[in-house]
């Protein structure tokens, strides 16, 4: 028996978890798991349930500690970082 490791084995669709930033306090030189589906519970970070759906979450390290503001709708075109796409939304 062979084991695909892409098998989609958790049909999840991407999902805005809030239409706003979330401004993150970052330390320069940590890396971050940026979600891109939605579904973490510690929103703007992953926290694993993208699992088996093949959506994968972002890294992000930044280079000075900060505040940041991450994208909370998941549609911004400068991830991880909010770029106002929320607006748009319905
Ligand atoms: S939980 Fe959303 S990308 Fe990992």
């Amino acid at each position: 028996m062979t084991t695909d490791n892409n098998a989609i084995t958790n049909p999840l669709e991407i999902c805005v978890a809030q239409k706003g930033a979330y401004p993150v306090q970052v330390e320069a030189g940590k890396q971050y798991w940026w979600c891109t589906c939605g579904h973490s519970s510690k929103q703007p970070m992953c926290d694993g349930k993208h699992k088996g759906s093949g959506i994968k979450p972002v890294s992000f390290t930044p280079t000075k500690s900060e505040t940041l503001y991450f994208c909370g709708c998941k549609q911004t075109r400068t991830p991880p970082l909010c770029d106002g796409s929320h607006n748009s939304l319905k």
